[in-house]
C-alpha cells in the first residue's frame, strides 16, 4: 500500500466513492488510524483544544503545531497527511502563507495543507499549489474566525448559501483539492458538493459531502462534556481509560500490582 495523494482523492469523486478523513495529533493514534486504513490524516489546528487545551484554536502556534506533524508523518506511512496552518499564519499575504506552508512540508514532512476561508485567501491558495502544495479549504463554521462569527453556530442559512456556494467555487478556481464544510445545513452543502469537481469534506455538513471528517477524540468518545449534535461515538474511550486507571491507581495501592508475573528473578 502506498500513500495516498490528490490524484487518489479526485479518482474517488469520480466513482463515487466516499471516504473518511480523521485528525491525529501524535505518533501512536496515527499508526492506529494508518493500520485501520484512513487514506486522510488531518494535523488539526483542534491540537489548540484537544493537546494544548486553549478554548479556542486562535491561539495555537506554528512552532506547536510542528512537532505533532512529524509525529503523525512517522506513524502513518500510508495516510496523506494535511497540515493544518493555524491563524495569523497565513492571512497576511500569499508570500506568508507559502513561507508557513514550507515548513510544514520541509520540516514536518506534511503533504499538504488546510486554511480557513473563501475568496478572500483565494490568492493564497493560487500561490500555494503553483508552489506545488495542495490545498484543502474550510468554509463554514471556521473556529479561528470565532470572533467575527460571534459564536459556534450553523453557517449557510439563507442567504448565506449562495456566498458559501461562491466561496467554494472561488476556492475550487484557486487551485483547492478538496474543501472541509463545516457546519452548514445539508441542503447547501449537498448543492455545493454536487457544483464542484473537486471533493467536499463534511463536519456536521449532512450525508451528501464526497468525504467526512472528524476530530477522533470526539468520535472515539475521548472528550469530556456534551458533543456537538453532529457527533456520533463511535466508542466511549473515556470511561474505558477511567475505568483502567482507577483500576491501576487501586491495584498499586492495595499491592495486587505487580506481583511475581510481572517481575524478574
Ligand atoms: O482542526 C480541525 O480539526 C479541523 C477539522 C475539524 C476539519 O479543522
Ligand atoms: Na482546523
Amino acid at each position: 500500500r502506498r500513500r495516498t495523494t490528490v490524484r487518489d482523492l479526485a479518482a474517488h469523486k469520480d466513482r463515487g466513492e466516499k471516504w473518511a478523513m480523521l485528525t491525529a495529533y501524535d505518533y501512536t493514534t496515527a499508526s492506529i488510524f494508518d493500520e485501520a486504513e484512513v487514506p486522510v490524516l488531518l494535523v488539526g489546528d483542534s491540537a489548540a483544544n484537544v493537546v494544548y487545551g486553549y478554548d479556542t484554536t486562535v491561539p495555537v502556534s506554528v512552532d506547536e503545531l510542528l512537532p505533532l506533524v512529524r509525529a503523525v508523518v512517522r506513524g502513518a506511512p500510508h495516510a496523506m497527511v494535511i497540515a493544518d496552518l493555524p491563524f495569523g499564519s497565513y492571512q497576511a499575504s500569499p508570500a506568508q502563507a507559502l513561507e508557513t506552508a514550507v515548513r510544514f512540508l520541509k520540516d514536518g514532512g506534511a503533504q499538504a495543507v488546510k486554511l480557513e476561508g473563501g475568496a478572500r485567501v483565494a490568492p493564497q491558495v493560487e500561490l500555494l499549489v503553483s508552489a506545488g502544495v495542495p490545498v484543502m479549504g474550510h468554509l463554514g463554521l471556521t473556529p479561528q474566525s470565532i470572533n467575527t462569527l460571534g459564536g459556534y453556530r450553523v453557517q449557510g442559512r439563507e442567504d448565506a448559501g449562495a456566498a458559501l456556494l461562491a466561496d467554494a467555487l472561488a476556492l475550487e478556481a484557486a487551485g483547492a483539492f478538496a474543501i472541509v464544510l463545516e457546519v452548514v445545513p445539508s441542503d447547501v452543502a449537498a448543492r455545493i458538493s454536487k457544483a464542484l469537481t473537486i471533493p467536499t469534506v463534511g463536519i456536521g455538513a449532512g450525508s451528501d459531502c464526497d468525504a467526512q471528517v472528524l476530530v477522533w477524540q470526539d468520535m472515539a468518545g475521548l472528550s469530556a462534556g456534551r458533543a456537538p449534535r453532529f457527533v456520533r461515538r463511535f466508542a466511549d474511550l473515556r470511561s474505558t481509560l477511567l475505568d483502567a486507571v482507577h483500576t491501576y491507581v487501586d491495584d498499586v495501592r492495595d499491592g495486587h500490582y505487580p506481583t511475581v508475573e510481572y517481575s524478574y528473578d
